[in-house]
């Protein structure tokens, strides 16, 4: 992430293309306001997600809660500060995806959300 003045440069999300020719050749970023990007997860509910997952398959878990394909990324976080975390499964097997966005082990869960402060 880049900052200019009180922006931040999304360095991610659809790469627009330009038909300005002075623009040709060159990635066009998306400049917010820093005061209009959610930078805290939300929770998408307060349990894990068990997933039934195949062995060498990648996955991306949604790191930002707003997901309508928990517990993985649907591409709502592109107005967040907030990426997807890729899993790839090392065997076939039930995994439990962090559900309230908290976990330290991310993606997997840790239990943050039976803490008080989840
Ligand atoms: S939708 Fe939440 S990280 Fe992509």
């Amino acid at each position: 992430m880049l900052t200019l003045g009180s922006a931040k440069i999304v360095d991610r999300g659809p790469i627009i293309a330009c038909d300005d020719k002075d623009h040709q050749g060159t990635i066009v970023f998306r400049l917010l306001p820093e005061d209009t990007l959610m930078t805290e997860a939300v929770v998408a509910q307060n349990a894990p997600y068990a997933t039934e997952v195949e062995a060498g398959k990648s996955y991306f878990w949604c790191a930002c809660g707003k997901s309508s394909q928990q517990p993985f990324c649907d591409g709502s976080h592109q107005d967040t500060d907030i990426l997807p975390q890729k899993f790839t499964a090392e065997a076939s097997k039930t995994v439990y995806f962090c559900g309230c966005k908290k976990t330290q082990k991310a993606p997997t869960c840790d239990g943050s959300h039976n803490r008080d402060s989840a």
